[in-house]
């Protein structure tokens, strides 16, 4: 079973893993994810591949800790743990092409998936700008590591404890206003891949979005993750999860996630309920 070789605290509520799989960091590219499960009762989680070493034979996941299996790892799983599964690599890799000036946004947890995209773009040979987002400075993180792939790294922290004060769609807006601008990777919280591909229709720079709806296959059997792009329904797991982000149906994918959310929540109800009444 894949070893958790290292582990570390990236930021608030964000590890670091490094562990051990080497037939998947041989296949790994930009984009792409894996689907652990932590043991025989534990349930799917999908991962980026935030990066990888071919050579070592390790891959790189960074989680943040939202619910109960990305909690449990954080609080139970450290080096010298076994892994129960881990599969991948998963999803169609990221379109690595010279296409000129890119800008790469990684917003709270996105900023670990977008950096092998920003890497891979660096070494085919464009201009890369980074522009890194998160709500407080205590969740920044992979700074150095996003500067060293970037020409340009843009920092920016809603209350302004670190870097520029808002949010990336600013400075999205400010380089697209200049120009020059030839297309555009967007990664994190579903709110803002809306917002920047809205700005980046009004400009009419290609965008790309990497969709994260509830999994549980990956292969494209179960359907759970199906997504709605240019009016066709698409499998995030096995058609994404990047797409052009000008043409995901936005409203329908927010009201998916939350619509797993409010189940969550009247579960949860539900159970405190049934405890209480028992008591
Ligand atoms: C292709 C893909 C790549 C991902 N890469 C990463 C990554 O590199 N690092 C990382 O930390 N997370 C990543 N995620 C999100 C991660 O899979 C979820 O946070 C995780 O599955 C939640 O499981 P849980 O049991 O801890 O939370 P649960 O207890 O199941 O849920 C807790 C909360 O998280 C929400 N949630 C559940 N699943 C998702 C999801 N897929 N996306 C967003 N919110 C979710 C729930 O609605 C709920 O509000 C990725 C998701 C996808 C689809
Ligand atoms: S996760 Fe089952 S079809 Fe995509």
């Amino acid at each position: 079973m894949p070893e958790i070789l290292r582990k570390r605290a990236l930021c608030t509520g964000i590890w670091e893993y490094v562990v051990e799989a080497p037939l998947i960091a041989r296949k790994a590219r930009a984009g792409q994810f894996v689907i652990i499960r932590l043991h025989e009762r534990g349930e799917r989680i999908p991962l980026t591949l935030a990066d990888w070493d071919a050579g070592a034979g390790t891959i790189t996941l960074v989680v943040q800790a939202v619910g109960k299996s990305t909690r449990e790892m954080a609080e139970r799983f450290g080096e010298g743990e076994e892994i129960r599964d881990v599969a991948g690599p998963l999803g169609t890799p990221s379109e690595i092409e010279r296409y000129g000036t890119v800008v790469c946004v990684g917003g709270g947890v996105g900023i670990a998936p977008i950096y092998p995209i920003a890497r891979a773009l660096k070494a085919a040979g464009n201009r890369v700008v980074t522009i890194a987002g998160a709500r407080r400075k205590d969740l920044l993180f992979w700074l150095e590591r996003l500067k060293k792939v970037s020409d340009e790294l843009i920092v920016t922290t809603d209350d302004g404890s670190f870097g520029r004060k808002g949010v990336v769609t600013e400075p999205l807006r400010e380089l697209l206003q200049r120009g020059g601008v030839d297309r555009i990777w967007a990664i994190g919280p579903a709110v803002m891949m809306k917002f920047c591909s809205l700005v980046a229709r009004e400009f009419g720079v290609p965008i790309w979005v990497s969709l994260n709806p509830i999994m549980i296959d990956g292969t494209g059997m179960c359907g759970v993750c199906r997504v709605e792009v240019a009016g066709e329904t698409k499998f995030a797991c096995v058609d994404g999860p990047e797409f052009d982000g000008t043409q995901v149906n936005w409203d329908l994918f927010l009201a998916r996630l939350a619509m797993y959310r409010d189940l969550e929540e009247r579960a949860l109800k539900h159970y405190l309920g049934t405890v209480e009444e028992r008591i």
